[in-house]
């Protein structure tokens, strides 16, 4: 894995305090860090405490002769391959939107010829106000990134969006980043079909069964092999979210009709069940709307199971997928469940989701990946980092037994 380095500039706002967290979270992923401390930054993090973490000085003034000497603000500003702001204030913002450069972080932001990630943070009205969202449109145009801000209570007292992204979610928006920059997209040339949502079994023409699944992760997902490189068809339960650009999507009700699409977008490589398909459906469904009011006892519903897609695509035949990947919601005990499941199912893979906590439904996951080799944990990460990070290990396997 190739050493990643970034320039980090450090503004001046209460959100600096992480900037250690976000040295060390940077460090954890490989991406080694060169400073500069803005006056202000200086204010809530001191350059000790940074110097310290990184082994390196830790920039703060435009005109440094020895600084200058050793490396001018120029070269500081390239020797990078990304400028990332954390945090990146309205001023900061401010000031690159309209070409101002007046210190040495603006300087080096002027003259970077590197992509830049910015990762505002400041009270919610600030953020509201017209000529932040001005700038930020400016900056977006002119090819700045930007990551968060999350919305959340806020140091000032407030609620609302204006957090700075947390160093972890940095870390990995980065190297999410420089994955999907890569020329050399390492699925190209695969098929995958994803399937994602609830499924939903109506017994009347209005009313059905079904669950809460919001498709967030297999949408990810989708998007994520997508990204990779692959030719992705997502079969998609009923969801309020929209089509995944570049991908196929091909949207059913009923759990017959998700395993129907499934098997008709076949051959693939790959197969990702993420659906939460329902387990049973109503044994009959009326063509017209029952009346269920009355004076007579409450009715009866019969239900019958409904087909396992997983378990069917991964039955062994010459139209398996060579990466057949089942989820798993578990609350306790795992990884036996995961294992269990992984052999009941056929499946190559089963991403357990650990849904003990408040996990369930959020925007978050933690993941614990079994495999026929054993098992990895990753932290908990928002669906979409999990989805990159699933990609980049369906990658690797692919890379390691191409056949
Ligand atoms: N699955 C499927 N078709 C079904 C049921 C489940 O394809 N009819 C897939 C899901 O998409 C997921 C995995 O199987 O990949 C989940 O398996 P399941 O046995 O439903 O496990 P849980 O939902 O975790 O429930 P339980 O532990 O109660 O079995």
């Amino acid at each position: 894995m190739s050493l990643k380095r970034v320039l980090l500039i450090v503004g001046g706002g209460i959100s600096a305090y992480k900037a250690p967290e976000l040295v060390r979270a940077l460090d954890k992923h490989g991406i080694g860090c060169r400073v500069i401390l803005t006056q202000a930054g200086s204010q809530f993090v001191t350059p000790l405490t940074l110097a310290s973490l990184t082994k390196d000085d830790v920039h703060q003034e435009l005109f440094n002769l020895t600084h200058e000497a050793k490396m001018g603000h120029i070269e500081l500003s390239r020797s990078a391959d990304l400028v990332l702001v954390a945090p990146a204030t309205a001023d900061l913002i401010g000031k690159v939107a309209n070409g101002l450069a007046n210190d040495l972080a603006s300087t080096a932001l002027l003259a970077t010829d590197k992509p830049v990630l910015m990762a505002p943070a400041m009270n919610v009205r600030m953020w509201e106000h017209p000529a932040v969202q001005r700038n930020l449109a400016t900056l977006r145009a002119d090819g700045v990134h930007f990551i968060g801000p999350d919305e959340g209570a806020m140091a000032c007292g407030e609620y609302g969006l204006g957090r700075m992204a947390e160093p972890e979610a940095i870390a990995t928006a980065l190297e999410a980043f420089w994955y999907k920059a890569s020329a050399d997209k390492p699925l190209r040339g695969k098929r995958a079909v994803v399937t994602a949502g609830p499924t939903l079994e109506a017994f009347d023409p209005i009313r059905f069964l079904s669950n809460r699944s919001s498709g967030k992760q297999g949408y990810a997902i989708a998007h994520a092999l997508a990204e990779a490189g692959a030719v992705v068809t997502l079969v998609s339960g009923p969801t309020a979210l929209n089509d995944v650009p570049g991908v196929s999507m091909v949207r059913v009700e009923s759990a017959r009709e998700m395993l129907a699409a499934c098997q008709s977008a076949l051959p693939a490589d790959i197969f990702v069940a993420v659906a939460a398909v329902a387990d049973w459906r109503p044994e009959t469904r009326a063509d017209v709307k029952l009346k269920l009011k009355g004076d007579v006892k409450a009715p009866a519903m019969t239900l019958v199971e409904n087909p396992d897609i997983l378990a069917t695509i991964a039955q062994p035949g010459p139209k398996r997928p060579k990466l057949v990947i089942g989820f798993a919601a578990e609350t306790h005990e795992v990884l036996a469940y995961a294992t269990a499941k992984r052999t009941k199912k056929g499946c190559d893979w089963v991403v357990a989701n650990d849904v003990s906590g408040d996990v369930m439904g959020g925007e978050s996951n933690r993941i614990l990946l079994v495999t026929a080799e054993g098992h990895q944990s990753w932290p908990e990460a928002p669906k979409t980092q999990i989805a990159v990070r699933l990609a980049e290990a369906i990658s690797a396997h692919f890379k390691t037994s191409p056949a």
